[in-house]
């Protein structure tokens, strides 16, 4: 690969200052205050694909946001890269907490990025990942480098469920062939130590309403003389785990893939510092399912999270209440072989079973997806690992990751193709949270890596 890093040092500046206009603008999918917000972002997204050199760019309406569709062809029997991403980011919320606004990106230092940060909402999870590749397209365009053919398919609902997807993916299996999905929407394990990505879990989310009496009551006259919702809903809840923190739905690991001692061993070898992970989140102590270290809870191991709880009285001051009604947020990461809509429905049927005598409950499914491996054996993850040898120096350490791109399961269902997860942000770069940030160096090494995935894949495809 010729001059990549010349390339990136002569339009250091430019990438930067590209990747903080598209920040700026909010397109938050999740709340319609932002729509025409996310709208103006796939057209920004549009005009920065024609820009590094794509044939042809089309905004293709959906039910819900526009998916931003790509491609440059050079000649059809070479293979064909497919990158995903997404422009749509998490809300900024609480706005609060933010040492600068989210949506206005300043560069600061930290401990782990010194060569600064940009800190905005979605400048790691996904524009600036998404841009990365971009700008390498622009690289390899530029300097005739580009060694095979490209297509981009850039949605707008991933952090909603990617809802609309699905439907665009079925329906056009042909303008989406390819031999890999290339994706940059994970992270690494620190920047002295790559990693790829080879697991993502499944998903169940589901809302629970539970119901008691008709109206809010004064909890004098009527408490200890009738079910109060909010002490069923957290009772319920706590049954969920045992005391070894293992899930109690019936069934709920019957597919669970158990991992060999030696498998379990390989992975083991992967830097962590437990004192280092406490720290960082002053936290005392670590907790999860008996038996498991720290990585395996949060890659090899499904579990049960409450998301959000409410009800009853919650303003200022006090108010002597019973409410009629409480509800709660759950989600259960789940990992291969467990079908989620099967968990599902083990999930409503058990939790509706628990209800005591005097309450109603109802269990409304949000949305979820299936958990993903890549396999390592493939010309895909070698070409991949070559990459990183290149532009890191070290031979990247294959990681399962603890986070969900349902998306991803479904590709290979409905398009037959394995994805390769190039992720270059870290886990203290504090995506989904208030000042999320994506350090300039990976930014730019990941501009540095990509084309030499091209390079390679396409080598190793002959
Ligand atoms: N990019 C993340 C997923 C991710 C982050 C995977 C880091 C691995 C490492 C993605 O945008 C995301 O937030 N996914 C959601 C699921 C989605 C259905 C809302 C998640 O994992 O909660
Ligand atoms: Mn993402
Ligand atoms: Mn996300």
């Amino acid at each position: 690969m010729q001059n990549v890093q010349d390339y990136i040092q002569k339009n250091k500046q430019r990438f930067l200052d590209e990747l903080i206009q598209l920040l700026r603008i909010p397109s938050v999918s999740a709340d319609s205050a932002f729509s025409q917000d996310v709208i103006d972002t796939s057209e920004a997204v549009k005009t920065a694909l024609e820009n590094a050199g794509c044939d042809t760019v089309e905004i293709c309406e959906t039910d819900g946001y526009p998916i931003v569709y790509g491609e440059k062809t050079i000649d059809p029997n070479l293979p064909t890269v497919l990158v995903y991403g997404h422009y749509d980011v998490q809300p900024p919320d609480p706005v609060e907490l933010w040492n600068s606004p989210p949506f206005e990106p300043v560069i600061k230092e930290t401990e782990t990025h010194p060569e600064g940060a940009i800190f905005a909402r979605g400048a790691c999870d996904d524009k600036g990942q998404m841009y990365m590749h971009v700008k390498a397209l622009e690289f390899m365009v530029k300097t005739g480098q580009l060694p095979c053919n490209v297509k981009f398919m850039i949605e707008g609902e991933e952090e909603v469920g990617s809802n609309n997807l699905g439907v665009f993916v079925a329906n056009n299996r042909e303008k989406l062939a390819n031999d890999i999905i290339l994706i940059s929407d994970t992270g690494m394990i620190a920047n002295d130590v790559p990693s790829i990505t080879t697991g993502l879990r499944g998903l169940s989310y589901v809302e629970v309403e539970v119901t008691g009496p008709n109206r809010d009551l004064h909890s004098g006259l009527y408490g200890g003389a009738v079910a109060n919702p909010i002490n069923a809903l957290t009772k319920m809840i706590a049954s969920l785990h045992d005391e070894n923190n293992h899930i109690t739905i019936p069934g709920f690991y019957d597919k669970v893939e158990e991992l060999s001692q030696e498998e379990r061993a390989e992975m083991a070898k992967a830097p962590f510092s437990l004192k280092a992970y406490q720290k960082a989140l002053d936290i005392a102590s670590v907790d999860g399912e008996k038996g498991y270290s720290t990585n395996e809870r949060n890659s090899i191991r499904p579990t049960l999270d409450v998301n959000g709880i409410w009800g009853g009285y919650t303003g200022e001051g006090a108010k002597t209440v019973i409410a009629s009604k409480a509800y709660a947020k759950i989600s259960m990461r789940l990992v291969p072989h467990q079908d989620w809509q099967e968990i599902t429905q083990l999930f409503k049927t058990h939790f509706e079973s628990i209800a005591p005598k005097g309450v109603t409950v109802k269990v409304t499914p949000h949305h979820g997806g299936q958990g993903y491996v890549t396999p390592i054996d493939t010309i895909a993850y070698q070409a991949a690992s070559k990459a990183y040898e290149t532009t890191f120096g070290k031979k990247p350490i294959p990681q399962r990751s603890g986070g969900s791109i349902p998306i991803v399961a479904l590709f290979e269902k409905e398009l037959n193709s394995k994805t390769i997860l190039m992720g270059f942000g870290l886990d203290s770069d504090a995506i989904h949270s208030p000042n999320e940030h994506f350090g300039v160096w990976n930014y730019l090494k990941g501009i540095e890596t990509i084309p030499y995935f091209y390079h390679y894949f396409t080598e190793m495809k002959r």
